[in-house]
């Protein structure tokens, strides 16, 4: 089975990012599977306009994933901005695909909503989308439940051209990944590098412990007892423990441990935790990083040629 998804890279990566996001994306790539794994970068460029804020994010989203576990062994790893046959399909596809089909994408309300201007690419996103998915005949994509209508809307312009031309792509599954209840951050609002409220993963140690010990807690004495359940502290370093220990910490909370031992005691999980993953991100060299993306591009980019000599053959470009 051949198994795709895309992240964009969108700058520091925290505890957030890694319970809601990467680890549900490493427990996808199984041995049986052909995984295939990109980071959007032209996707990214829909809301980015800092060229050094870009540069610097593509830069350290794949050390990232790479750092926590990501194993390019088994999964093909590859930039969309090295394949230009992702854009040269997401225009053929524009051209089968109804405007009506796209003004119904939720996303692109959400985000004009937000506030952000209403560009082409903001509209077409979804077609570029589907080029991303189409290209590689994938079988299976693993999203959150926002970009399930992103993958609805591909199976949708897979089957308008396939009526069109013949059966040229594989018309793919969305599979929404197992929801992590949303992290909060230090401020109890959900965590969002947006908010200002992150713990993160590969900033040095000061910065991750000024972080836990502004941890917003309530008014309760040193000894009273505590709720772990209202706790952020104890809600974020549950994540950390199995269910056993949490168990025995909560337990704690109840018989008045205080907050700044809480805290202390969440720190050193916290850098046990993350102490294999970041030894690994100091020790990978660019070059490293770089071997990965150069044979990921290589293997990606003979897929989507072959892809793409069909399609050109099927519209009439050949
Ligand atoms: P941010 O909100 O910091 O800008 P992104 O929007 O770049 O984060 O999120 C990237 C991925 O991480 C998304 O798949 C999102 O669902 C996940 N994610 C981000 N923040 C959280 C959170 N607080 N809890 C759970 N998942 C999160
Ligand atoms: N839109 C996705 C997101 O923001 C990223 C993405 C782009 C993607 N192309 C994809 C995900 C193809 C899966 C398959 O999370």
């Amino acid at each position: 089975m051949r198994i795709l998804s895309g992240i964009q890279p969108s700058g520091q990566l925290h505890l957030g990012n890694y319970f809601g996001s990467m680890k549900p994306n490493l427990d996808f790539v199984q041995p049986e599977n052909e995984n295939f794994f990109f980071i959007a970068d032209l996707h990214a460029l829909t809301t980015l306009h800092d060229r050094a804020v870009l540069a610097a994010a593509r830069q350290d989203i794949i050390r990232d994933y790479l750092a926590v576990g990501f194993d390019p062994s088994q999964a093909i790893i590859y930039e969309q901005s090295s394949i230009p046959a992702h854009t040269e399909l997401s225009w053929i596809l524009a051209s089968v695909t109804p405007m009506g089909l796209l003004e119904r994408a939720v996303s692109y309300k959400d985000k004009v909503q937000r506030g952000l201007e209403a560009t082409a690419g903001l509209f077409t996103y979804p077609v570029l989308m589907a080029a991303d998915i189409l290209l590689y005949q994938a079988d299976v994509v693993p999203v959150g439940s926002d970009q399930k209508q992103h993958v609805e809307i591909t199976r949708d312009i897979a089957v308008k051209f396939n009526n069109a031309y013949g059966e040229i792509f594989t018309v793919p599954e969305p599979q929404i990944r197992a929801s992590v209840a949303v992290v909060p951050g230090t401020d109890g609002k959900k965590m969002s590098k947006s908010y200002g409220n992150t713990i993160p993963l590969f900033a040095d140690e000061d910065a991750i412990r000024k972080a836990i010990m502004g941890i917003v807690t309530d008014s309760k004495g040193q000894h009273d007892p505590k709720d772990p359940d209202t706790c952020i502290v104890y809600v974020l370093h549950r994540l950390l423990l199995s269910e056993d220990n949490a168990r025995v910490l909560a337990e704690e909370y109840k018989n008045g441990l205080s907050y700044g031992e809480a805290k202390k005691r969440f720190l050193e999980d916290y850098m046990d935790f993350l102490m294999p993953m970041r030894e690994r991100r100091r020790t990978l060299r660019d070059a490293d990083v770089r071997a990965v993306l150069d044979a990921g591009t290589a293997k990606a980019a003979a897929v989507a040629g072959e892809t793409m000599r069909r399609v050109r053959s099927a519209v009439g470009l050949n």
